[in-house]
């Protein structure tokens, strides 16, 4: 069995909340935050669309997975990570020795509602933006559903809801183990 710690990890597909229910988390936790999309922009000193227009995806990868390696493994935190960080089996390992994670989750019609609004996710700029968001979500659903500790559906859920219910959930984890 490895060590865990005593971070709040999120995980999930693109648009599920994931950064405002991190800051959320944060706020009432009085923990610090961790967001690895804003530490690798920060490493490139450049937008996510750009390091993947520039460097390609592997390159982002990497960075990712550095970012990772470099979080602090003592205290209490709250790490947000990128939809696509559990698709590197070692990542997950690393996000596992940080904390619990938790996975954020919605039904399709509903992300794609939360997803259509916004153009930033390079991985969404295709010819037919639905059919890749269902090619991905297929292609990582149980890749999720193995790393998570906890799953949350936040269909019809408000952030605020989301933020109270990953802390409920984390309380009874803690009463089982
Ligand atoms: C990605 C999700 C993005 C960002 C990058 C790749 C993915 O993060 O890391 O565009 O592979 O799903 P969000 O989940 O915060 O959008």
């Amino acid at each position: 069995m490895i060590e865990r710690g005593t971070a709040i990890v999120l995980i999930g597909f693109m648009g599920m909340g994931k950064s405002s229910v991190g800051q959320l988390l944060a706020e009432r936790t009085g923990w610090r935050k961790f967001d690895t999309d804003e530490l690798v922009a920060a490493k490139f000193a450049l937008p996510i669309a750009e390091i993947f227009a520039r460097f390609g995806e592997d390159r982002f990868r990497d960075a990712e997975t550095s970012a990772l390696r470099e979080l602090p493994r003592e205290g209490d935190s709250i790490v947000v990570t990128g939809g696509g960080t559990i698709l590197r089996a070692k990542n997950v390992q690393l996000l596992r020795e940080i904390g619990t994670i938790v996975c954020l989750n919605a039904d399709e019609e509903r992300l794609f509602e939360r997803l259509a609004s916004r153009r930033n996710r390079p991985l969404l700029q295709t010819s037919d933006p639905r059919a890749t968001m269902k090619e991905l979500l297929r292609s990582r659903e149980t890749i999720y559903k193995k790393a998570a500790d906890i799953m949350i559906d936040t269909s019809d859920l408000t952030h605020e809801e989301v933020a109270d219910e990953v802390i409920k959930e984390l309380k009874t984890l803690s009463v089982q183990r």
